[in-house]
């Protein structure tokens, strides 16, 4: 649009300000239980099958589409010359947006938890769920709920983080701070890791997870999985292509796309293998919960069990603040630069109104736990259904609907509008050969689109009565 447009200051800035977008609280505080739920291994493969089946070519389809047309989300499709595409971009825009007002809310409930575990660890272990529902407005002794200040204060510190890091901009705001979160997370990780693993018990969750359990593997299992990698490699919405147009042309989009997919699916595989055999030693195979609660309430648990549990307990906090972190700003930056750039409008003002507006509406999500979870706040209308579905409402909306429609929406563009050839072309510039470009043709064109679509409408004809 204009050549002041933002850049990536270098090949290791990109890749990790990429990989900090994917790795996110969807690999710690998400995968591992659906894993769990999805029978261990059994899930793990299917998920392997679809992060190298269809999450490596739509990550390369996103991110050639943004840096070809050097444009926000919505504007790339015209830009291309195809403008009845643009939905796909209004989706991606709008699933960034939806994504980011619960998202944000949940960084702050882990802020909370980095500093309880700083400060008060022992309040905490008295009463690791009873601590949790008491930040989200209610008091398990005596029944009674209040407004979830406590959780609303910290949400509000995460995000007002969040707008800091965007208004300094892509290299000096998103591509810092990346470059120092990053690495933490790894040798946070790799210190739990082996934490967990050590622990005596372990082994049966580590069996657990190796297992193949088929038995609890159906058509609705797979669309989770399905729901899951793309929603944890950031794919069908508006970051992969926002953060392609940031992208210098000397980049090589195929190589950066592997490492990109293989290093998300490595953190979540290894934050399985943390959970899930740690829960497995000190809570027993029960304590493995499904909720959002289960990385707040079951977990402090854990540490509560194991030797060195406030040191594990802050490392492990600050490694889902860093996760939240690094996610939670591709989202904003998705949002704000289609804001910005389709009405010209400030990038300062527009992050902080953007913010605020998100804030507030995911305020309905935190006010709304202690309503689903136990009983009402504010929205438990005579004891009905109200806003109290509204994070499984979201998650249905965002990562069973609209995230498989987006990225379907995208493989049909590239592989049947703006044609494979175009994105083997943008690749394949200065010099840059794309190895894989006959197995991406038929990938984009037949193989990812079919999949998709298939398992989307499988899984809503028969998703609710086989799971
Ligand atoms: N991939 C992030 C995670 O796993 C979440 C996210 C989704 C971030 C979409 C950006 C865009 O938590």
């Amino acid at each position: 649009m204009n050549n002041k447009r933002a850049q990536w200051g270098s090949k290791l800035g990109f890749i990790l300000a990429a990989a900090g977008s994917a790795v996110g609280l969807g690999n710690i505080w998400k995968f591992p239980g659906k894993a769990y739920e999805g029978g261990g291994g059994a899930f793990l493969l299917i998920y392997l099958a679809i992060v190298l089946l269809l999450g490596i070519p739509v990550m390369i389809s996103e991110l050639s589409i943004g840096r070809a047309s050097q444009s926000n989300v919505v504007d790339s499709f015209r830009k291309l010359g195809y403008r009845g595409f643009s939905w796909v971009g209004w989706f991606g825009a709008i699933v960034a947006f939806l994504i980011t007002c619960y998202y944000s809310h949940v960084g702050g409930w882990v802020l909370r938890y980095v500093f309880s575990y700083i400060t008060q660890p022992q309040a905490v272990y008295a009463d690791p769920t009873g601590y949790f529902y008491g930040l989200l407005g209610y008091d398990a002794a005596t029944g009674a709920t209040f407004f979830p200040w406590t959780a609303i204060l910290f949400a509000a510190i995460f995000m007002a983080l969040n707008a800091v890091i965007i208004i300094r901009g892509v290299e000096s705001g998103i591509e810092r701070f990346n470059k120092i979160g990053m690495p933490a997370l790894f040798i946070i990780l790799l210190i739990l890791l082996v934490r967990a693993v050590t622990l005596p018990g372990s082994e049966e969750g580590l069996r657990y997870m190796l297992s193949f359990d088929w038995s609890k593997v159906n058509f609705h299992t797979v669309l989770v999985a399905l729901g899951q990698a793309f929603y944890s490699l950031s794919l069908g919405m508006a970051i992969m292509i926002t953060y392609g147009s940031y992208l210098s042309k000397d980049e090589n989009i195929e190589r950066n796309s592997v490492i990109i997919c293989i290093t998300d699916t490595m953190v979540a595989m290894i934050a399985g293998f943390i959970v899930i055999p740690a829960v497995f030693a000190t809570l027993g195979a029960d304590g493995v919960g499904k909720g959002g609660g289960f990385a707040f309430a079951s977990l402090a648990g854990v540490f509560r069990q194991m030797p060195g549990g406030v040191f594990f307990g802050i490392l492990f906090y600050l490694l889902l603040l860093f996760a939240a972190l690094t996610s939670c700003i591709s989202l904003i930056e998705g949002v704000v630069a289609f804001l910005t750039e389709r009405f010209h409008w400030q990038r300062k003002p527009t992050t902080i109104i953007a913010c605020s507006v998100m804030f507030l509406i995911g305020c309905v999500y935190t006010c709304s736990q202690a309503a689903f979870d136990i009983k009402g706040v504010w929205f438990d209308l005579a004891n009905g259904v109200s806003f109290p579905i509204f994070g499984d409402a979201m998650e249905f909306l965002t990562d069973r609907l609209m995230i498989p429609l987006g990225a379907l929406g995208c493989c049909i563009f590239v592989g049947w509008i703006w044609k494979p050839e175009s994105a083997i072309a943008e690749i394949e510039q200065n010099g840059i050969k794309f190895g894989l470009a006959k197995p991406f043709r038929f990938l984009v064109r037949f193989f990812a689109p079919i999949s998709i679509f298939v398992i989307l409408v499988a899984s809503l004809v028969f998703g609710t009565t086989l799971s």
